[in-house]
């Protein structure tokens, strides 16, 4: 397994739901986070809440100084964020673990993506960098959950760069409960970002926080 003992972590987005639950869960685990935002007072107040030495910044500034980084922001602001942040990313593992969905009576539903995916998009935008999709199906409720000692599921981790995704999954197994398990080639992340629409079907029937699990290795 990799090491990625203190392994300095940013988190793009980091003042939302995802955001804010992968950061505490990380900074649980004795890791440097930079909670990153569109506004410093925003990233700096989200830090405070989590705690555990956690320091927030604009999105520009925890991108540069963190060793890899996570972008936790909506499809919608997903390419032009990591567009203006060409620079700063470069030769870095970026995780992508944007889904892209709509919402419509009928529930969640995946929408059509022109680069096949948001984490082929961020691969697109970003030639420089080495980019890993991860961490679609984990609740940001469960994350945040100080109830929950154990998050029960796999993070399927895809990429085409196996030291950046064995870094990846080493990096989600810090996480009590979690595995990480390498899901394929960065060409197959839609099936993984779709498939969070059926998860949160399955959520709303049943009234839970769904992970999922693959048997057999
Ligand atoms: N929530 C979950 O359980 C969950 C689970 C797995 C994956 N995800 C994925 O993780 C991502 C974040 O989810 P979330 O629920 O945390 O979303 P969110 O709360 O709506 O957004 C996260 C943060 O993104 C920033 N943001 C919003 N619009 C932006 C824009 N146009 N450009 C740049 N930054 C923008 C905001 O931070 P500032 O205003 O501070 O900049 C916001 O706090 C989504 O792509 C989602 O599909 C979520």
């Amino acid at each position: 397994m990799t090491d990625v003992n203190g392994l300095s972590i940013a988190i793009l987005g980091g003042t939302g739901d995802q955001g804010k639950g992968l950061a505490r869960r990380f900074a649980l685990a004795g890791h440097p986070v930079l909670i990153g935002s569109r506004s410093a007072q925003r990233a700096h107040d989200a830090a405070g809440s989590i705690g555990s030495g956690a320091t927030g910044g604009e999105n520009a500034d925890v991108a540069a100084r963190a060793g890899l980084v996570i972008v936790a922001v909506p499809y919608e602001g997903h390419k032009a964020l990591l567009e203006s942040l060409r620079a700063e990313l470069a030769g870095k593992i970026v995780v992508d673990c944007v889904n892209p969905l709509g919402f419509d009576k009928q529930g969640a539903y995946a929408l059509p993506v022109e680069e096949g995916s948001a984490a082929q998009q961020a691969a697109a935008v970003l030639p420089d960098s080495r980019v890993v999709a991860a961490f679609h199906h984990v609740s940001a409720v469960v994350l945040m959950d100080p109830a929950v000692d154990k998050v029960d599921l796999d993070v399927l981790v895809l990429g085409d760069d196996r030291e950046a995704t064995d870094t990846v999954q080493a990096l989600a197994e810090v996480i009590p409960g979690v595995r990480g398990v390498y899901g394929g080639r960065l060409r197959n992340a839609h099936q993984i970002e779709a498939l969070t629409a059926n998860i949160i079907s399955v959520n709303r029937r049943y009234k839970a926080h769904a992970g999922l699990r693959i048997t057999d290795i």
